[in-house]
């Protein structure tokens, strides 16, 4: 029987300070960690035919740790986009974001924009970052798109339907058919909330830098043991 993969996965990367903290290392030393783990997990994600892959980056709430923190994670976003994702070019990873631009520092906005602009034509898989990202604040910004076409005249009321709701977020994905959240905690945290209605959930208490390819392919054995039924009876 053929293989049941997740068309769009999505990750919680939880854990990285409790990594650190394990080794008496610095929070920092458990995101830098992480990263790495990123990279790998992305490339395994695009070997195993997964064709959209969303990640929690930064979520809006976390503006409120430590200023060196904040900082910290912001030129490790800034690195990874500029030299580190090389790599992910050579695989042919399409990169894209979603979240709020506003809030965030231009020499990261920069970075941002060219990492999109040099993985635009790629097509192995997709690579979304939310960064400065909250799902309360998505579909409230979705609305605030759809009021401004209404009152402009290029969107009529009765055609706003779950499907076309899709087209105003931050990006135009597929629904979430796999969530994963690692380091324990059982929570969706504001991530992902309408693109997650039918989402299978699987939480480990791995921390992130720990969450390597085999640890990922534990999960993906796991969502094909599920029996997705999406409300009907089967
Ligand atoms: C949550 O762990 C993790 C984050 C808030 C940051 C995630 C960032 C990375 C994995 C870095 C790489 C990402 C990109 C896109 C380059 P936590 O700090 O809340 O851990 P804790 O709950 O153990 O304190």
């Amino acid at each position: 029987m053929e293989k049941m993969i997740p068309k769009h996965v999505a990750i919680i990367m939880d854990g990285n300070g409790r990594w650190a903290k394990q080794r008496g290392l610095k929070r920092s030393e458990g995101h830098l960690k992480g990263s790495l783990v990123l990279e790998d997990l992305v490339v395994h994600a695009k070997k195993r035919g997964i064709s959209m892959l969303s990640v929690y980056a930064f979520s809006t709430d976390n503006f409120k740790r430590p200023k060196e923190e904040v900082d910290y994670l912001m030129n490790l976003f800034i690195k990874m986009f500029t030299t580190k994702f090389k790599r992910l070019m050579k695989e042919n990873v399409k990169v894209v974001f979603s979240g709020r631009r506003e809030g965030l520092k231009a020499n990261v906005l920069k970075a941002m924009d060219q990492i999109v602009e040099k993985t635009t034509d790629n097509t192995a898989i997709t690579l979304n970052i939310c960064l400065n990202y909250g799902g309360q604040e998505e579909i409230v910004d979705a609305v605030n798109k759809i009021v401004k076409d209404v009152k402009c005249g290029n969107l009529s009321l009765d055609t706003i339907d779950k499907h076309s709701f899709y087209h105003y977020l931050y990006q135009d994905l597929p629904p979430v058919d796999f969530l994963i959240r690692t380091s324990g905690e059982q929570r969706v945290s504001n991530f992902m909330l309408y693109q997650m209605s039918y989402s299978e959930l699987y939480f480990t208490n791995t921390f992130f830098p720990d969450f390597d390819e085999e640890q990922f392919d534990i999960a993906l054995a796991e969502y094909e043991r599920r029996n997705r039924t999406f409300g009907e009876v089967k």
